[in-house]
């Protein structure tokens, strides 16, 4: 089976690999072979640029202008920026996961000088890709301007969208500030990118699933020193990889049953999500929907205990305090483990009256789920909202950035807009819905085959809980989570044997 492609592409103009020195950039990762070799890498690295800026004039305190021009003449051959060695962590990984690895610096398309170069050839190799990896320093509390004028690159080309279609993104941002916006930066990436139609992961559950790699660094050469930073980094690599190592195994089977649909209607009146998303999801092919709008039932605010789940257990067993027998989350806990996709989704009038809502409510209580061990480890997420415009409640973006926390897999949110009583922008959704489930079922071949070959079951890491992290020291907790994880992993296998068929047993039953 041919290896995944993932690119890495830094967005700094402060680069210090260009051209030739960006070529080498994945030979040297072959060379690293742990993770303390990679750290002596990055250190070297970080201070190989800090000395090229010293020698290049800082040492003489010339104008940066005057020593920028010097570095660039040094050809761009060694050393790493801040955002580079963010960018350089998440490759390793990815290639540790079994991919390939390429290095582009942005910088080289879109230089200083305001001239774009060679954007063909940058399109080609995004074509090549199955994902790619963006490594942005923060700038206010967003992306570059290169980094921007790469996204801009992609809306203005519809031939280039279509390509990219399902490839995946992770993110990496690093900033001066400890808060200097490095999530904004990749809540706004994502969403731009998953607007673009790509599939967007985070950062993996060893540092606990958030929006990618956050880094803390500004002068140049300190990011070494931003040890959980850069672990985010690695976590980010690890995310894309796996997930890219899923969707090529994927490739080899097909699901033998119809894709899971599960739509969850968090907000609504009158059954009006129903009314507006059913024409569109009974159209779609070999799906099995289930829809239940949980708007009719008590789903009571999570309590923030210190330890959740209760107790550690099966998937099955419903392990969240609120234990009343009317509470929704109960009563639904084994609808809520049977999707391939999820479709949380809601109606976002102007007029609220009469409009119930248990979002929030939902979202927070299904933390028991994520702590116990990232139940919707690789699923995708389609946000379905119905929005009227002007409503602006943005929970296209809201349910992005919650349940990307739940190590999923983020699709577009398909948005129906609302203008005076009329859904204004129907072919959009039909399309979006067509596309996500494409998307979803190549994800759950992919997540099933791995299961199939013995890829690990993932465990929730506790960090910031200390009482949590304690009590899974525990020698009792421990031997109940790996025989959590191990009934997980046959139950993955079950599933796997009793839904996929590989190409070819495809191919004979046909004949
Ligand atoms: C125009 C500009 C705006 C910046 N804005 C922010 C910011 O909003 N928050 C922050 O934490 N750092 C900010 N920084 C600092 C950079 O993000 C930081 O130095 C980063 O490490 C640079 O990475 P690089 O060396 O790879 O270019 C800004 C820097 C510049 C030049």
């Amino acid at each position: 089976m041919p290896r995944p492609h993932i690119l890495g592409l830094s967005a700094s103009l402060r680069n210090a690999r260009s051209k030739a020195g960006s070529a080498n950039l994945a030979a040297e990762l072959d060379d690293i072979h742990n993770r303390e070799d990679l750290d002596a890498y990055i250190e070297d690295q970080a201070q190989i640029h800090l000395d090229q800026f010293i020698d290049a004039g800082r040492a003489e305190g010339k104008a940066f202008d005057e020593l920028y021009r010097a570095l660039q003449k040094t050809g761009g051959l060694r050393g790493l920026s801040n955002s580079e060695v963010c960018l350089v962590a998440a490759m390793w990984e990815a290639r540790e996961k079994g991919c390939t690895v390429e290095h582009v610096a942005l910088a080289d398309h879109f230089p200083a000088n305001g001239i774009d170069v060679d954007l063909e050839a940058l399109k080609t190799k995004l074509r090549e890709a199955d994902g790619f990896l963006l490594s942005s320093p923060v700038y206010f509390g967003d992306r570059s301007s290169i980094s921007h004028k790469f996204i801009d690159m992609i809306r203005a080309d519809s031939d280039l969208r279509d390509d990219l279609a399902g490839k995946l993104y992770a993110g990496l941002a690093v900033g001066a500030k400890r808060n200097g916006g490095q999530e904004t930066t990749l809540i706004y990436q994502m969403l731009d990118l998953i607007n673009l139609d790509l599939l967007a992961v985070g950062n993996d559950s060893d540092t606990t699933s958030q929006y990618g790699g956050t880094a803390h660094a500004g002068d140049i050469g300190t990011i070494p020193k931003d040890e959980y930073g850069i672990n985010t980094c690695l976590g980010t690599g690890r995310r894309i990889g796996r997930v890219a190592a899923e969707l090529a195994l994927g490739k080899e089977s097909r699901l033998a049953d119809p894709l899971r649909l599960g739509m969850w209607v968090l907000q609504d009146r009158n059954d009006e999500v129903a009314k507006m998303a059913m024409p569109f999801l009974q159209e779609l092919d070999n799906v099995d929907l289930r829809a239940t709008n949980l708007t009719g039932y008590r789903i009571r605010p999570c309590l923030a205990c210190d330890i959740c789940p209760t107790h550690v257990g099966p998937d099955q067993e419903y392990r969240c305090i609120i234990a009343r027998r009317d509470d929704g989350m109960k009563q639904l806990h084994d609808d809520l483990l049977w999707p391939d996709v999820l479709v949380p989704a809601l109606y976002s009038p102007r007029d609220r009256q009469g409009l119930d809502s248990v979002y929030q409510q939902f979202m927070e209580r299904t933390r028991y789920l994520r702590r116990g061990d990232y139940v919707y480890t690789d699923r995708l997420v389609v946000p379905l909202v119905f929005e009227e415009v002007g409503a602006n409640e943005h929970f296209d973006i809201r349910m992005m950035t919650s349940f990307i926390r739940h190590h999923t897999v983020m699709s577009k949110p398909v948005v129906g807009l609302i203008h005076n009583g009329v859904l204004i922008n129907a072919e959009d959704v039909k399309r979006d819905l067509a596309l996500a489930v494409r998307h979803g079922r190549r994800l759950a071949q992919g997540r099933l085959s791995a299961a199939n070959i013995g890829a690990d079951a993932t465990q929730y890491n506790p960090v910031g809980y200390v009482l949590s992290a304690a009590k899974d020291k525990e020698a009792a907790t421990m031997s109940a989570r790996e025989q959590a994880t191990a009934q997980r992993h046959t139950e993955m296998v079950d599933e796997a044997q009793a839904r996929l068929v590989s190409i070819d047993e495809k191919r004979a039953i046909a004949q």
